[in-house]
C-alpha cells in the first residue's frame, strides 16, 4: 500500500500540473475571483477523478493526453462542487482540503462565484481539447461529464441529500444520494475515458461495474470518516453529517454494516476489472486504496 501511494502521489502531481497550466495566462476579472478560484483548486486534494481518467485511458493502452481538458475540467467541476457543498447554505463546513473554507476567506458573494466560475472554466477547458481529426467519441465524454454533474448527477444527488429528511430515509433514497452526489462523478472519471478511448461495449459495461461500486463505496467510507477519521488528517471536519443531521449509511446501518457493504463493495469493482483485458493493476489498487483511505 505505502508504494501503492507514492505512485499515486505521481499521478495526482500529473494532474496538478495540468491544472496550474490552465491558470498560466492573465484573466478579464478582478484579482479577488482568480485568487478565490485558485485558493480551493490547489488547496491538496487527492485528485482521484482526474487520475482515475487517466489510468482508465492507461488501462485501455489509450493515450490519456487525449483527455487531458477533460481530467482537468472534472477537478474544476469536483472543487467547485466542494466550494458550493461547504456553505453556510448547505453544510455549513469551516475547514476544507487542511484550510478554512473558501466563504470563511473571501466571503460566501465571492465563493458562490468561484464555484461559479471553475464550472464555466471547465467547460471551456473542456470544449477546448476538442480534436481536429475523428472528434465523435471527445464529444460524446465530454457530453458525459456535464451530464454526469447536472441535474441528471451530482446536482440531482446534492439536491436529493438537502432535502430528505433523516427520519423519512430508506435504503434507496439513500442509494439514490449517494450514487449522484458522489458516484455520478466518479463513474464519469471511468466512462469518459473508456468512452474517449472507443472502447468496446462489453469493456466499457466492465468498466462502469467497477466505476459504480467504487463510487458508492467512496461515499460510504466518506459517511465512515464522518465519524471515526482524524480531522487533521481528513483536512475537513468531523461530525459534519451529525450536525446536519443528515441521511447517511451510517446513521441508516451503522458502522459495522457500512464497513461491510464497502468491502462487498470491493469485492464486485474488482471482480468487474477481471473482465477487462488491459492492464488493470493501478485500478485495483485504487479500488483498495479507496476503500481502505484515512483521508
Ligand atoms: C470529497 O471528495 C467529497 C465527496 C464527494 C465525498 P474527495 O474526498 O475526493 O475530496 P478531495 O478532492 O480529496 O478534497
Ligand atoms: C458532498 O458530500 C459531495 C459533493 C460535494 C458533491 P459530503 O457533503 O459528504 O462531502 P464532504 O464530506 O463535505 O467532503
Ligand atoms: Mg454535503
Ligand atoms: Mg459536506
Ligand atoms: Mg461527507
Amino acid at each position: 500500500m505505502e508504494d501503492f501511494k507514492q505512485a499515486l502521489a505521481k499521478k495526482a502531481e500529473e494532474a496538478e500540473e495540468s491544472l496550474e497550466m490552465r491558470f498560466d495566462r492573465k484573466f478579464d476579472a478582478p484579482d479577488i475571483i482568480v485568487s478565490a478560484m485558485r485558493y480551493s483548486l490547489f488547496a491538496g486534494g487527492k485528485r482521484l477523478r482526474p487520475v482515475l481518467m487517466r489510468e482508465t485511458m492507461r488501462a485501455l493502452g489509450d493515450d490519456p493526453e487525449k483527455i487531458r481538458s477533460l481530467a482537468d475540467a472534472i477537478e474544476m467541476i469536483h472543487t467547485y462542487s466542494l466550494i458550493h457543498d461547504d456553505l453556510p447554505a448547505m453544510d455549513d463546513d469551516d475547514t476544507r482540503r487542511g484550510k478554512p473554507t473558501n466563504h470563511i476567506v473571501y466571503g460566501e458573494d465571492t465563493a458562490v462565484l468561484a464555484g461559479d466560475a471553475l464550472l464555466n472554466l471547465a467547460m471551456e477547458t473542456a470544449l477546448s481539447g476538442i480534436p481536429d481529426q475523428d472528434p465523435k467519441n471527445y464529444i460524446r465524454a465530454a457530453q458525459i461529464l456535464f451530464a454526469s454533474s447536472g441535474v441528471d448527477g451530482m446536482i440531482g444527488g446534492q439536491t436529493a441529500d438537502t432535502i430528505t429528511d433523516i427520519a423519512d430515509i430508506t435504503e434507496e433514497k439513500l442509494n439514490y444520494i449517494d450514487e449522484h452526489k458522489t458516484g455520478a462523478l466518479l463513474r464519469a472519471s471511468v466512462l469518459c475515458a473508456a468512452v474517449a478511448a472507443g472502447a468496446e461495449e462489453r469493456e466499457i459495461k466492465a468498466l462502469d461495474t467497477y466505476a459504480q461500486s467504487l463510487g458508492l463505496a467512496f461515499q460510504i467510507v466518506d459517511d465512515i470518516l464522518d465519524v471515526e477519521g482524524d480531522e487533521k488528517t481528513l483536512g475537513k471536519p468531523v461530525g459534519s453529517d451529525e450536525k446536519n443531521h443528515k441521511a447517511t449509511y451510517v446513521s441508516l446501518f451503522g458502522i459495522a454494516s457500512s464497513e461491510e457493504r464497502v468491502q462487498e463493495l470491493k469485492l464486485n469493482a474488482l471482480g468487474a476489472l477481471g473482465r477487462i483485458d488491459g492492464d488493470t493493476s493501478f485500478l485495483e489498487d485504487l479500488a483498495e486504496y479507496v476503500c481502505d483511505r484515512d483521508r
